[in-house]
């Protein structure tokens, strides 16, 4: 067979396909156009390409989800939703491709309720005094708080396809506490460090890891080299940092653990900047496009993804979280998601971390 002939039947199978798939389906009322015509336009609003024989498969996902999609979009706008979906970049994606998004996993032996962990105690029960301290609890808490544009938080990066979010959202911290101490320009930290370095701290490079694992190290080494002397490649590599040989930006001194009470969690994000959290993302979290996500299929998912809380607010009366994400600018809310706030959304509140110079 040739390769036009190829081609051709391809198109025709993903066509019938739709057919089949067109007639059968009972409820007619979804008018979405999911025709190969709109689909190359998805192609090339993405600059998309795919391995030989491959195209049908990522048009019939891509299909079923701009469907889903619709729907949702469709119901928001009847007032049954907070917040809209779009077919953006990974609309078309395998779920193994969705897995190189995400890569948080929560170490074996980490067991918080055995620690005892109540209020603001530390991971490090020597240090809950001093822990207690740093975030006063009596405060008064203003209706609103956005730190995405405050001068010490840096850019939206993007993770690629490597399953690392627990080095950058662990990377953020630390610039923006190395930004607060420091008064002169904010430094971009190397993430790559951590994906490469970090594995004897149990961290699997683009295979996922936790955040205080990459912090365990960083404390150990005694800093974060820049991302210019150490740039992200997105895939991971053998460890480039030699210690005393390599000039050290970033350094962390500790981190505390935040009780899963978002009072709590807001008091310290009020007082010493991003926390640090884990999610359980689902599709409609990969697929997000704008107002507050309130999806219920989470709250008993797994946890997959990192992300970090970087403000709050309330609108329509719903109360928010402002929250950074490591997936470019072009997702959700240029690179950030309005997730509700006071319900554990996606178990947001389980692993919050303050991490500190
Ligand atoms: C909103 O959702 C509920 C429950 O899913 C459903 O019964 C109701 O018909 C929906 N309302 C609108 C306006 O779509
Ligand atoms: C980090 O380094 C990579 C590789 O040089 C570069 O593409 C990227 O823009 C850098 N990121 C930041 C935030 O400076
Ligand atoms: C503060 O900035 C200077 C100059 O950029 C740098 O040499 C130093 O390492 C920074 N200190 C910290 C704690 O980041
Ligand atoms: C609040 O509702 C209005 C009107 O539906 C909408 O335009 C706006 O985006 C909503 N705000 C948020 C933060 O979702
Ligand atoms: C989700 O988990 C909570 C508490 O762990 C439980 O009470 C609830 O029944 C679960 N819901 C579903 C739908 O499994």
């Amino acid at each position: 067979m040739t390769g036009f002939t190829m081609k051709l039947l391809t198109l025709f199978l993903c066509l019938s396909l739709t057919v089949v798939a067109f007639v059968s389906s009972a409820d007619v009322k979804d008018d979405e156009d999911v025709s190969m015509v709109k689909f190359k336009k998805f192609k090339n609003r993405y600059r998309k390409k795919y391995n030989k024989g491959a195209q049908c498969s990522y048009y019939r996902r891509w299909r079923n989800r701009k469907k889903m999609v619709f729907k949702h979009n469709q119901a928001a706008l009847l007032g049954n939703s907070s917040f809209t979906l779009v077919d953006n970049q990974f609309a078309d994606e395998t779920v193994e491709e969705w897995n190189s998004l995400l890569g948080l996993v929560i170490p074996g032996q980490f067991n918080l309720k055995k620690l005892g962990i109540k209020d603001l105690t530390a991971v490090d029960p020597n240090k809950s005094a001093e822990d207690r301290q740093v975030i006063s609890s009596t405060i008064t808490i203003p209706s609103s708080l956005d730190l995405r544009r405050h001068r010490c938080m840096p850019p939206i990066k993007s993770q690629l396809t490597c399953g690392a979010c627990w080095a950058f959202i662990a990377t953020t911290s630390v610039e923006f506490q190395s930004c607060l101490k420091n008064i002169t320009t904010p430094v971009r930290l190397s993430e790559q460090q951590l994906i490469d370095c970090s594995r004897d701290y149990d961290t699997n490079g683009c295979n996922g890891g936790f955040y205080t694992n990459a912090w365990d190290y960083l404390i150990n080494m005694g800093g974060q080299v820049a991302n210019a002397t150490y740039p992200y490649k997105g895939t991971a590599g053998s460890c480039q940092y030699s210690q005393g040989i390599t000039k050290v930006s970033g350094r962390l001194s500790r981190y505390i653990y935040l009780d899963s009470n978002e009072r709590t969690i807001l008091s310290a994000l009020l007082q010493r900047g991003p926390i640090t959290v884990s999610i359980a993302a689902n599709s409609k979290f990969i697929l997000y496009s704008s107002g507050i996500f309130d999806d219920d299929s989470c709250k008993n998912g797994t946890i997959n993804h990192g992300v970090v809380l970087v403000g709050y607010g309330r609108a329509n009366g719903t109360d928010y979280w402002i929250v950074r994400n490591s997936w470019g600018t072009s997702w959700g809310l240029n690179g950030y998601i309005l997730m509700k706030r006071n319900v554990n959304i996606c178990r947001l509140a389980e692993y919050a971390f303050l991490a500190l110079l």
